[in-house]
């Protein structure tokens, strides 16, 4: 299993809880350094705005397990600014890492996922994209149509491909209690109410991937 965004608190979250079960993982940050001593059987260090990086993780983490039977993308950016004042290279580096680089990793995979869905696995993807792919929120444009642009990727995707028995699937949490609002790529955030458990949104993701969920609304989460 590949872990993309393995250094952040959602994908440490996850990544722990599927290395308890006994996944094989290969996991994926930008520092080399905060993936150091963490179990799993590789791990690839590359920014997603690298234009290589999807090749270069989905290569990397074939090569480690022998081929590739689940992906979870982790990986996101937050920005908070007015429609104005959002610079064309934030627009560009949150695209990236939002929706073309998961995109992308996801396209470079299929061969493998084809691959195991033909040895009899269920190969799995889960993205994140959150609950604001479903309703774009003022002050945050550039967010929530990166992550409506992945969501209907995947929810496209995944129809193009569950007779070749690959699930697809896009969880879309509201917001929770992981300071990824205190790390915007620009802008200030707004005060927020009180967010889901990271915890609990782990729980509920790894229980998706494990009983073979094909979606993860917002309602998904309620109570975590
Ligand atoms: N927290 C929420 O309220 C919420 C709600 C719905 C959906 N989500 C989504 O859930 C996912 C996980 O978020 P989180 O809350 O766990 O936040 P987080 O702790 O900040 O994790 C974000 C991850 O993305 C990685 N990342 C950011 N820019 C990158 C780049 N240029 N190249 C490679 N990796 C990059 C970060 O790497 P570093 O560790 O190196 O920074 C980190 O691993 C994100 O896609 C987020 O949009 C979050």
């Amino acid at each position: 299993m590949l872990v993309v965004g393995a250094t952040g608190v959602l994908g440490t979250l996850i990544a722990e809880r599927l290395a308890e079960r006994g996944a094989r993982l290969v996991l994926h940050g930008r520092d080399a350094s905060r993936l150091d001593g963490r179990a799993g059987d590789a791990t690839v260090a590359i920014d997603l705005t690298d234009v290589d990086a999807p090749e270069a993780i989905v290569e990397r983490a074939v090569a480690a397990l022998g081929g590739l039977d689940a992906i979870v993308v982790a990986a996101g950016v937050v920005g908070f600014d007015g429609v104005a004042e959002t610079s064309g290279q934030d627009l560009e580096t949150m695209f990236t890492v939002n929706a073309l680089a998961p995109m992308r990793i996801i396209s470079v995979a299929l061969p493998s996922l084809l691959q195991s869905a033909a040895e009899g696995n269920e190969p799995m993807v889960l993205t994140i994209s959150g609950i604001v792919s479903e309703l774009p929120t003022a002050g945050l444009a550039s967010y929530s149509a990166s992550k409506a642009a992945l969501a209907a990727y995947v929810a496209a995707a995944g129809r193009e491909l569950r007779r070749s028995g690959i699930r697809l699937v896009d969880a879309r949490p509201g917001h929770t209690e992981t300071g990824l609002a205190e790390r915007p790529l620009f802008g200030t955030p707004p005060r927020f109410p009180r967010g889901h458990d990271p915890a609990a949104v782990a729980d509920r993701l790894v229980r998706a991937i494990e009983e073979g969920a094909t979606a993860l609304p917002p309602d998904a989460f309620a109570g975590a």
